[in-house]
C-alpha cells in the first residue's frame, strides 16, 4: 500500500506533551501535518498544574525532526482555552482539518469517597474539554477538506475498580461522539473515539486498581506508539468510517460495536412473560444488530 500523506494536515492534539498524545503528535508530525501541541502540564489528578512545559518540549522534539509544530498550553476544560487551541493552528498553520481529544486526568477511590467536585473535574476536562475544542473547532472543520475529529475515552466506561467519576465522564464523551458523528455526517465531519491501553503516566496512578502483572504488562508491551497509528488513520481522508469506537493497546485493534439484540415483541407483555423470555432478550444471536450512527433528518449546523 502507498505510504499515507499528511502534508495538507492541520491537527490539533490535546493533552500530546505526554503519554499517548506525545505519541499522537509525533507520528503526524513525522508523516508532514502541521501540529497543535497542546498540554497545560497538568498534575496527573487535574489538581493543579506541576510546573513543567511538556507541550514546548515535544514541539521542540518535532521541529529538531524536521516537522512543524506550535505548543499551546491552554487549558481544554475552559471556553477560552478551546478556543485559543484552534485560533493556535489558524494563526501559525492557517486553518484546521482535524482534532484529537486526548487531554485526560485521573484518580482513583471508591464510589462513596469521591466528592461531586471530583466528578466535576473528570467531566471537565474530559466531556466539557472534548465538547468546547469540538465547537471551537466546528466552523473551521466545516470550511476543511475531509475534516475528522477524534476522542478519547476508555473501558473504564463500561466499569473499573475505582473509577466511577472517570469511567462516567468518558461515558459522556462516547455520547458526544456519537452524537457529533450525526450531526457531522451531512458535512463530511467524521467523528470517532478510541479505548486505549498504554503503560504511561496514567496508567501508574491506577495501578492500585490493577495486578503488579497487569502493570508489568502495560509498562513493557502496551506502549503509546502502539496507540498512534490507529488514531492517525481516523484522521486521514481515506478513512471514511463515523460514529465508531476502537480498542487499542499493545498491536490490538478491535470494534467496540454496541448491538441491539434481536430480542422479543409481545403486546400482551407481563412481568411473567419476561422472566420467562428473559434468555430471548439476553441472546446475541447471529442476526443481532450493531448500533451504527445512521443519516438523519436533522437540520444542520
Ligand atoms: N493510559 C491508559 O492506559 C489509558 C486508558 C484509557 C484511557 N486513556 C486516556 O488516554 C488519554 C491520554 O492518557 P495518558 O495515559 O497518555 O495520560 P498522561 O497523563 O500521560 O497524559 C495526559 C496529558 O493530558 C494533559 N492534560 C490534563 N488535563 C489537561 C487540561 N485541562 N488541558 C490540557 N492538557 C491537559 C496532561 O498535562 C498530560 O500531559 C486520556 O484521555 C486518558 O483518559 C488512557
Amino acid at each position: 500500500m502507498a505510504t499515507l500523506d499528511y502534508s495538507d494536515r492541520i491537527i490539533v492534539v490535546t493533552g500530546a506533551g505526554r503519554g499517548i498524545g506525545r505519541a499522537h503528535a509525533l507520528l503526524l508530525a513525522a508523516r508532514g501535518a502541521a501540529v497543535v501541541v497542546g498540554d497545560l502540564g497538568a498534575n496527573i489528578d487535574g489538581s493543579g498544574v506541576d510546573g513543567d512545559d511538556p507541550a514546548t518540549q515535544v514541539v521542540g522534539e518535532i521541529t529538531a525532526a524536521g516537522g512543524k509544530a506550535v505548543a499551546c498550553t491552554a487549558d481544554v476544560s475552559t471556553e477560552d482555552g478551546a478556543r485559543a487551541l484552534v485560533e493556535a493552528a489558524i494563526s501559525t498553520f492557517g486553518g484546521l482539518t482535524g482534532v484529537v481529544n486526548n487531554a485526560g486526568i485521573v484518580r482513583t477511590a471508591p464510589f462513596s469517597e469521591v466528592p461531586d467536585e471530583e466528578y466535576q473535574r473528570h467531566l471537565d476536562v474530559h466531556y466539557f474539554g472534548a465538547l468546547r475544542v469540538c465547537r471551537a473547532a466546528w466552523p473551521h472543520l466545516l470550511q476543511a477538506e475531509s475534516p475528522r475529529i477524534v476522542n478519547t475515552i476508555s473501558q473504564a466506561m463500561l466499569g473499573n475498580p475505582g473509577m466511577a467519576h472517570y469511567g462516567g465522564s468518558k461515558g459522556a464523551v462516547f455520547g458526544l461522539t456519537r452524537n457529533l458523528a450525526l450531526e457531522g455526517m451531512a458535512r463530511g465531519i467524521a467523528v470517532n473515539a478510541i479505548a486505549p491501553g498504554a503503560g504511561t503516566r496514567m496508567a501508574e496512578a491506577a495501578a492500585d486498581t490493577l495486578s503488579p502483572e497487569v502493570m508489568e504488562y502495560m509498562r513493557t508491551a502496551l506502549l503509546p506508539e502502539h496507540v498512534a497509528p490507529v488514531v492517525a488513520y481516523l484522521l486521514h481522508p481515506s478513512c471514511t468510517v463515523t460514529g465508531e469506537v476502537f480498542n487499542v493497546a499493545g498491536g490490538i485493534v478491535n470494534r467496540l460495536a454496541l448491538v441491539n439484540t434481536v430480542g422479543i415483541h409481545d403486546p400482551e407483555l407481563t412481568v411473567e412473560s419476561v422472566a420467562e423470555r428473559f434468555d430471548q432478550i439476553m441472546a446475541i444471536t447471529p442476526d443481532a444488530v450493531p448500533q451504527v450512527v445512521a443519516p438523519a433528518q436533522l437540520p444542520v449546523s
